[in-house]
């Protein structure tokens, strides 16, 4: 069969790497895809928001199956207008993707199913949530309403950091119309860890742990970011913690959204908080978490196409998910500067180490082809090194050292991912 990809990060590579695997792919492309992706699938120069010519390409290419990657596309209706031209995709509907693109819709559907997670109030007004937040105990969590990059979440530990980050997302619009609405929020405290599923609208199946590292600097200091890499299984995501989120959390999340008469197909990615009062939702994505796929999608057995095909026609009860016992370590490899301004167009060297090594993976985010016909960065997260080990120790001590095996000028990473494996 004949298989686009829309997206062109780390994540995409993830997955088209997984799909290359698959027995049933004939032919592979991805848009806009990057010169990582190009090693394995055609990419095409269509972008994942030109809604129009992604599905003309599709009819045209006679595409079997759509895979949506990223969060704006989706939130946007991607799906819905190709469903419509009459492809298959995979990939939640927009009223649906509204889980993630909504924080306002994610919490009131969380408190009305009594899925757990943070206290919160939601504002129109800059005036009410700055009333609100003269007796709004510290610290107090700010987070714009829509899709800001993973940004738009602000921890305050006084009033004056509050009312400011009000005044940042409601009235100086920094995140655009994602601060038109604001959910302000109780700070909790614990340990966080990702959980990625498949949904086919009423069976879920949930994928093995995983954990980020948000902030940009070792010891987690310095701005947000995307994510600086990330580890999996989670030594600390108990199976006792997994029975009480599989009942309260993850299968009440898609019955609430069937019940909604929004039927959730695709991924669901659960961002928790381990609290001393249980685990507490922090946010859902509704699509594969990057980095997060860059450890989870090496680690799984299945046939992802066969997964993704099962979720689409409702049969995800079928499948039973499998995943290698053994772990992985993703570090990503920035552009110095990220996540603010950073310069792009430099030669990356050394890539080629990784050609016919078995547990590293070299997954592209932020690269292109330049004129020349050379591989430089484009972005501000580059690369995402990934190691499979049969522990987290052995896993995360082989991704740094092909961290090494790769050269950029201003290539900056983080030193400390999955240091925190040690203390488990
Ligand atoms: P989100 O995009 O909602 O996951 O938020 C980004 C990051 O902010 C999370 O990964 C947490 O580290 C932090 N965060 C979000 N909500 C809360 C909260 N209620 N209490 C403490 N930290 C939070
Ligand atoms: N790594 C977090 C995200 O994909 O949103």
């Amino acid at each position: 069969m004949k298989v686009l990809i829309v997206g062109g990060g780390g994540r995409e590579h993830a997955i088209a790497v997984s799909a290359s695997k698959s027995g049933r792919v004939d032919k592979l492309y991805c848009a806009p895809g990057n010169a990582g992706i190009a090693q394995i699938a055609e990419c095409v120069p269509i972008g994942a928001m030109e809604f129009e010519r992604l599905t003309d390409f599709a009819k045209e290419k006679e595409i079997d199956l759509v895979i949506v990657g990223m969060d704006d596309p989706l939130a946007g209706g991607l799906t819905d207008v190709m469903e419509e031209a009459g492809l298959r995709v995979f990939g939640p509907r927009r009223n649906a993707a509204v889980l993630e693109a909504s924080k306002a819709f994610a919490k009131d559907l969380m408190k009305k199913y009594h899925i757990p997670t943070a206290d919160y109030r939601i504002f129109d007004r800059a005036q009410e949530a700055l009333a609100y937040l003269e007796h709004a105990p510290l610290p107090v969590v700010l987070k714009a309403d829509g899709l800001a990059l993973g940004k738009g979440v602000l921890i305050c530990n006084t009033l004056q950091e509050a009312k400011d980050g009000v005044k940042e997302i409601m009235q100086d619009k920094k995140f655009g119309d994602a601060g038109n609405r604001l959910v302000i929020e109780e700070f909790m405290t614990g340990r966080e860890v990702s959980v990625l599923s498949f949904v086919d609208g009423r069976t879920i199946k949930t994928m093995t742990s995983a954990q980020d590292h948000k902030r940009a600097g070792d010891g987690d200091t310095g701005l947000n970011t995307g994510g600086m890499g990330t580890f999996s299984p989670s030594p600390f995501y108990t199976e006792e913690i997994d029975n009480y989120c599989q009942e309260h959390i993850y299968q009440a999340t898609v019955d609430a959204m069937a019940a909604e008469g929004r039927l959730f197909q695709g991924i669901i990615f659960f961002g928790l908080m381990l609290t001393d009062k249980g685990p507490k939702v922090l946010e859902y994505n509704a699509r594969f978490g990057d980095p997060e796929a860059q450890v989870v999608l090496p680690r799984m057995k299945n046939d992802i196409i066969e997964v993704m095909e099962a979720c689409i026609d409702g049969r995800l009860d079928e499948i039973e998910l499998e995943f290698e016992d053994n772990a992985a370590v993703c570090v990503v490899l920035a552009s110095g500067g990220y996540p603010l301004a950073y310069e792009k167009g430099y030669p990356i060297a050394g890539l080629e180490r990784f050609a016919g090594k078995k547990d590293y993976f070299c997954f592209h985010a932020g690269t292109k082809f330049s004129d020349d016909g050379k591989i430089v960065t484009s972005g501000g997260r580059v690369l995402g090194i990934t190691a499979c080990g049969t522990d987290l120790r052995e896993a995360r001590q082989k991704a740094y050292e092909a961290a090494e095996w790769v050269s950029f000028t201003g290539k900056y990473m983080r030193h400390d991912i999955g240091k925190a494996i040690e203390e488990a």
